[in-house]
Parts: structure tokens; sequence; C-alpha cells
């Protein structure tokens, strides 16, 4: 499976790359970033890596060698500031992001788009519209709002993340909905107090605020790449499993053409499946406001 990796030098793509790299699977990795020098460095320091897992190879590339890609992982953006809202960003990454789709779409790319560049709800509704690409083929990367929901809710509990799972579903930004009604210990359902409510809460509700004021220069670059990673490989490997990801909503929730998340279902033509999950009317509505917001941001773009 032909993986290619836009904005590939980046934070984002060059862990998405190297996480590639350590599954058992024979990825063909093409790096591609308009920071020349930046994808020889990451390609001569992957290729040493090459024969530690499955990947056959993995080269720098241009535009031209992302159009026969089976997907296509684009995080290309602009370099991160300070800031308290991903959609700031808003305008910019359209700019690139409408330019790079526009040459896939020119070129007949007709493999997967797994979109990762911010404030990627909006942006991947606006390009739903921009190229008339069925929602199969269009996937945004959102797995980290479940994680760090999971990660605030195990710090409550006292317990490893990993015996702890949940669902947040809804906006990639402040309008998330994590659902309390998900959360299982151990794969139990589990009653939490009203203080471990807010502390798992506040930790998925501000760890990006947080994370930015650091003023480091740098994104969530492990966990997005390990996460990027596992959804390619939910793709090329399928299993059946529900996978948070940003699509196209067809009705589910009570929304219609504005990409948000939920539990979907991957497979070799992307999306197969939406796994709409039970809300409480509160947190639906919560999820019909940030579906209009993201709605209302990616039709400011018409035009760009
Ligand atoms: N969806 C998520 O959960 C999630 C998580 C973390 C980061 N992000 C987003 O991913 C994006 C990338 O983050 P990062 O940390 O990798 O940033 P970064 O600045 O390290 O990398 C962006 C890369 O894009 C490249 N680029 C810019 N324009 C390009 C173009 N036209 N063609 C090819 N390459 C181009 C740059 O040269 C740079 O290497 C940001 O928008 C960030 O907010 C999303």
């Amino acid at each position: 499976m032909k993986v290619a990796v836009i904005g590939g030098a980046g934070g984002i793509g060059s862990s998405v790359a190297f996480s590639l790299l350590r599954t058992d699977h024979h990825y063909e990795i093409v790096v591609i970033d308009n920071r020349d020098n930046m994808i020889v460095s990451h390609v001569m320091d992957l290729q040493d890596a090459l024969s530690l897992g499955g990947a056959t190879s993995v080269v720098g590339g241009e535009m031209s060698d992302a159009l026969d890609a089976d997907i296509v992982v684009l995080s290309a953006a602009v370099p991160l500031t300070l800031n308290t809202s991903r959609d700031i960003y808003l305008h910019d990454n359209a700019v690139i992001v409408g330019g790079i789709v526009d040459q896939l779409a020119a070129g007949g790319f007709a493999g997967i788009l797994l979109l990762m560049t911010n404030p990627v709800d909006p942006l991947l509704t606006w390009v739903a519209r921009r190229t008339g690409w069925s929602r199969e083929r269009l996937l945004g990367y959102t797995l980290n709002d479940t994680q760090r929901f999971r990660t605030g809710l195990a710090q409550a509990l006292d317990v490893a993340p990993q015996r702890v799972s949940c669902w947040v579903v809804g906006e990639h930004g402040a309008g998330a909905v994590q659902v309390f009604s998900t959360v299982t210990l151990d794969g139990k359902p589990v009653e939490l107090t009203p203080d471990q409510r807010a502390h798992a809460l506040d930790y998925a509700h501000n760890w990006y605020v947080r994370h930015v004021a650091l003023d480091s220069g740098r994104t969530s670059t492990w966990s997005s790449g390990i996460g990027g990673a596992l959804m390619v490989d939910a793709i090329a490997r399928p299993t059946g499993e529900p996978f948070p990801a940003s699509v196209i909503l067809e009705g589910e929730y009570g929304v219609t053409g504005v990409s948000s998340s939920s539990p979907v279902v991957l497979g070799a033509h992307g999306l197969e499946k939406v796994v709409e999950i039970p809300l409480t009317s509160d947190e639906s509505a919560q999820f019909i406001e940030g579906a209009a917001k993201i709605d209302e941001l990616s039709r400011g773009l018409e035009g760009v």
C-alpha cells in the first residue's frame, strides 16, 4: 500500500512516517513537503530504520508522486503560533490545503484523503464541497480528543489509561462532546464522582490551550504520529473495530453535509460505516451547535 505524507517534513507528517515504519505492514511511504532539505534530512534518517519494520520503502517525492497513492496523509500547514483556538489557522491553511487538493484532483488522485491539518472539521467540510469527492474517501484525524479524555479519566480514576475506554464526538475543538455514558473501566460501565468528572473534563477541555501556551513551536507530534499511523493501518488492515474520525455526516446526529467526529468503521475504501452513539439531549444539542459553527466557518472559505 502506497502512503504519501504531504507536509511530511513537519512534526506530524514525519511522526506519521516514522510510526508507519514501526508497523509490520509493507507500506511504500513517500514524504512530500516544500522544505526540500528537511525532507532529505528525514528520509536519510528514516531509511536507516526501514529494515527494523515491515515497510518496503521510504523516499522523498513531489506532488506527482502522490497521485497514485492509496492514502494521502495531509498535514501541510502554516507554522504554529500562540493561540487559544485552532480556528485562527482556517484561512491560511485553507490556501495550502486547497492548493494541494486541487493538484490531487487535477492529477486524477482516486485514493483516500486523511486530513490532519487544523481546523480539521471546517477544512474537510470545505474540501468535500470543493472536490465533490465521496465521503468514503474523506477522513479527518481526531483520535487525540478521545485519547485526551481517556488520559483525564485515567488520572481521575487513578488507573492505567489502557484500562479505560470512552468516546468523544462532535467538533475537534472547544465544542467536543465527551460522552460519559460510554466510559468503561476494564470493559464495565463506571460511575464517576462529580470531582472525577470535573478533572477529566478539565484535562480534555484545556489540553490544547495549555500546550500551545508553552510556546514550544510544536504540536502533539508523538500522539498524532502514532494515531495517524493507526488510522492508516485501520484502512490497510481493517478490523471492524470502531475508530474515531471526523467524517461528512449524512443525517447522523441530526447533521448533514458537515464533518464532525464519530466512531466509524474503516476499510479498504475508507469510511465503511458511521457508528452513531446515543447522546443525551444536552450532548446532542452541543453536537449540533458545534456542527453549525463548523458549517459557518467552512462557508466563509468560499472564494479561497
Ligand atoms: N487533527 C489533529 O488532531 C492534529 C493534531 C496535531 C496537529 N494537527 C495539525 O497538523 C498540522 C501540522 O502540524 P505540524 O506539527 O506537523 O506542523 P509543522 O509546522 O511542523 O509542519 C507543517 C509542514 O507543512 C509544510 N507545508 C506547508 N505548506 C506546504 C505545501 N504547500 N506543500 C507541502 N508542504 C507544505 C511545511 O513546510 C511544514 O513542514 C497543523 O495544522 C496542526 O494544527 C492536527
